[in-house]
């Protein structure tokens, strides 16, 4: 049947937890999943960002719900599933977008310590809420889990070499679960975005003859905005999705093309 298939894209009815939805590519995201019906709890550390991040998007959708909760603690993550759950509703779908990145620099000038930061925060993180959520979305016959990877996942960047690694092991995780969890309907996905406008990349664009490099190589020359990024969540967490599941989705302006 190919007639009268609209494209309905409804997220009615369902509860989100972005992680990191108070600003930049979260806050985008957040902002579609509610336009699209969801139930979105926003969850970081500064609370007050995130509730004015609330209260802006507000009339976008029925509810969104700030939480404090730094991921990379694992009884916060706890706190939070349990939050989620008696004031929300039962999760369906996860966005695993926080991440944290400790600089540039060589990867001589790299510690252990380092590197255990980043991993808590950038693996660890969406590891704790996965295993919280999926017995539920289980029982319940299915969920979406997307996790925000990077491009930094796919090829080395030089300088980077701890934020690759941590997102080289998100795309592994999103695979893994994928194939694990198809079983119960709880699909993974990933979206790798590229150079996107927001605090955390303000090192690669801050500089203007950084940027207009960067940029002057993409075969899309200008630089990603949060934006760019929502809709393809929106679109990974609905039934328009059903039967995608282990892929990451590379929104990059075309750099890995
Ligand atoms: N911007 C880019 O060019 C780009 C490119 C590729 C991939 N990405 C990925 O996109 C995702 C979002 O990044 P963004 O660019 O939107 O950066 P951003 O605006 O700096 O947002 C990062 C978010 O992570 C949260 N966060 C950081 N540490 C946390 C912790 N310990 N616990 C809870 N939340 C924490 C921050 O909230 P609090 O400070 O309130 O905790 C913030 O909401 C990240 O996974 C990043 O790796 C970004």
């Amino acid at each position: 049947m190919l007639r009268g298939m609209a494209i309905t894209l409804s997220l009615e009815g369902k509860t989100a937890i972005v992680t990191g939805g108070g600003r930049g590519i979260g806050k985008a995201i957040t902002a579609r999943l509610a336009e699209a019906g969801a139930n979105v709890v926003i969850a970081s550390r500064k609370l007050e960002n995130l509730e004015t991040t609330a209260a802006e998007l507000a009339d976008l959708g029925p509810r969104i719900v700030p939480v404090q909760c730094h991921v990379g603690e694992a009884e916060q993550i706890e706190a939070l599933v349990s939050r989620t759950e008696s004031e929300v509703g039962p999760v369906d779908i996860v966005v695993n977008n926080s991440a944290t990145n400790l600089g540039q620099g060589s990867s001589l000038d790299a510690t252990g310590a380092m590197l255990d930061k980043m991993m808590n925060v950038n693996v660890k993180a969406a590891m704790n809420l996965v295993h919280r959520v999926v017995p539920s979305m289980r029982e319940r016959g299915g969920g979406s889990i997307i996790n925000i990877s990077s491009i930094s996942g796919f090829q080395p960047q030089p300088g980077g070499l701890l934020y690759s690694f941590t997102k080289a092991g998100l795309n592994m995780l999103t695979r893994t679960w994928a194939r694990e969890f198809g079983r119960w309907n709880v699909r993974v996905n990933g979206i790798a975005p590229g150079l996107i406008k927001t605090d955390f990349s303000r090192y690669f664009w801050d500089d203007e003859a950084r940027r207009d490099k960067l940029v002057g190589d993409q075969p899309l020359q200008r630089l990603g905005q949060p934006s760019d990024i929502g809709f393809a969540a929106a679109y990974l967490a609905s039934e328009e999705a059903a039967f995608m599941t282990g892929q990451t989705l590379v929104i990059d302006g075309g750099v890995l093309a």
